[in-house]
């Protein structure tokens, strides 16, 4: 596209081998060759995109780290992919504010490292944070197991500064957490996939880093046996900082097939619980736990050092991965129910005698269920699946993705399955501010 080729404060990718990454991310979506790839450097590369985005007709289609989930950063017809990789700015921890400030390109990794060298804690844990910039999982509003106490990515944004339409970088919220001058707008570029702006930088908010961590591997004959602990946990004071589970199906696979510590893993199926208060690892603390669990203790196993502590969540993160190594064409799905709901969504999913296996955050009842045989079905079967399986939770009062968002790959279910009053007013806010249509077209609405 020769109208980038003086692009200001820029690198453009123009090759058509070297745009062959672009075309994919981590969900089982393809995108379409984009017109060119740039790296912005500077706002002057993005008022002049956007300018030439209106004139030209194309669309900009922001990227982070390629990690997402749901096609959200694949590229559309027309359109340039704006990959914020090299977006400038440098991470800046202020222990007095309790916040952090980072530009989108910051590895999330080092977010999370630069809070930790001053004793201060940026939760946010998706299962790619080693691998992720912080920007894809604003734009995503990412979750991770530390979501059920702590929260979503949303939950730790004090401000974000964001491309508008205008050309020009904005910024909406300060860096505190009391800010009240009219409703949060900040909240709205948080999870919207980059349909109303691109985020370029944000202020986070910090608490004081966990000092102890008790990490437990709960084995139980049926994952039904979890289903109310949960609520007796913190009816007795128990906030887990993390409460994951594999089904029988998940850790069978694992254990004939993963990595040396997951064949070592007990149980039909398997719950990871960790606590993280200050006291946690207290002789005081774990009987109370004990106490609690009762006969579900029997087969408990505690890890009794950090590397242990590791393994365990090594395994538990290597899982997405090595489910995709063993099934390359799976699906993977990231769907919501409330907690008191999951025993029917568990039934339902039987009911459908869709062929998936499950595992996830029990914990805040985000599950992620996968289609392994997803390759071999026909697709118009897949579909329905995919579609009942979404219908199955919506009707339980779940949604169809708890962290992995919309983007591409859910978006015609979105479209049939949302409130329409919710999708027209994401139209109607779409039109106020961006109405050329610049910003990501073609995806969640
Ligand atoms: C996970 O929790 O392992 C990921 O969010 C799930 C996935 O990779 O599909
Ligand atoms: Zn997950």
């Amino acid at each position: 596209m020769d109208e980038l080729k003086g692009l200001p404060e820029a690198t453009v990718i123009h090759d058509s081998s070297d745009l062959e990454p672009f075309l994919r991310d981590e969900s089982h979506m393809v995108g379409l060759p984009p017109l060119a790839v740039v790296k912005p450097h500077g706002p002057a590369a993005l008022r002049e995109l956007v300018r030439l985005a209106k004139t030209e007709g194309f669309g900009l289609v922001p990227r982070g780290a390629g990690t997402g989930k749901a096609g959200g950063c694949l590229p559309t017809p027309r359109s340039v992919v704006v990959d914020f990789s090299q977006w400038p700015g440098d991470i800046r921890v202020s222990p007095q504010d309790l916040c952090l400030s980072a530009p989108a390109s910051a590895p999330l990794r080092e977010v999370k490292a630069a809070a930790q060298a001053q004793g201060l804690f940026y939760p946010p844990d998706p299962n790619s944070w080693e691998s992720c910039a912080l920007g894809g999982t604003l734009a995503t509003n990412a979750g991770g197991p530390n979501a059920c106490k702590y929260g979503m990515t949303r939950h730790w944004v004090l401000a974000v500064d964001v491309l508008l339409e205008d050309g020009e970088i904005h910024t909406f919220g300060i860096s505190s957490v009391k800010a009240n001058a009219g409703p949060a707008l900040s909240q709205l570029f948080i999870g919207s996939e980059g349909l109303f702006g691109f985020i370029v930088g944000a202020t986070l908010r910090l608490i004081p880093q966990p000092r102890e961590h008790t990490t437990l591997l709960l084995p139980v004959k049926r994952w039904e046996d979890l289903l109310d602990l949960p609520g007796r946990l913190c009816g007795d004071g128990y906030l887990p900082s993390a409460f994951e589970f594999f089904d029988p199906a998940v850790l069978a696979e694992l254990r004939a097939h993963g990595p040396e510590t997951a064949r070592r893993l007990p149980g039909e199926a398997l719950a990871i619980l960790e606590f993280d208060e200050r006291g946690s690892t207290s002789e005081a603390y774990l009987e109370g736990l004990l106490d609690l669990l009762g006969p579900m203790a029997e087969g408990l196993e505690i890890a009794s050092d950090e590397r242990q502590r590791q393994n365990i969540w090594a395994v538990r993160r290597m899982t997405s991965v090595f489910l995709k190594e063993r099934h390359p064409k799976k699906v993977s799905e990231d769907i919501v129910v409330p907690r008191s709901r999951l025993r029917e969504f568990f039934e339902g999913l039987d009911r459908l005698g869709c062929p998936a296996v499950t595992y996830g955050h029990l914990g805040d009842g985000n599950l992620h269920v996968n289609l392994l045989a997803a390759g071999d079905t026909e697709p118009a079967l897949l579909e329905r699946q995919l579609m009942d399986l979404f219908r199955l939770a919506v009707n339980l009062g779940g949604t169809l993705s708890g962290e992995h968002g919309i983007g591409l790959a859910k978006r015609e279910a979105f479209l049939a399955l949302g409130d329409p009053a919710q999708i027209q007013a994401l139209r109607a806010l779409k039109q106020a501010m961006d109405p050329c249509g610049i910003f990501n077209p073609g995806k969640v609405i």
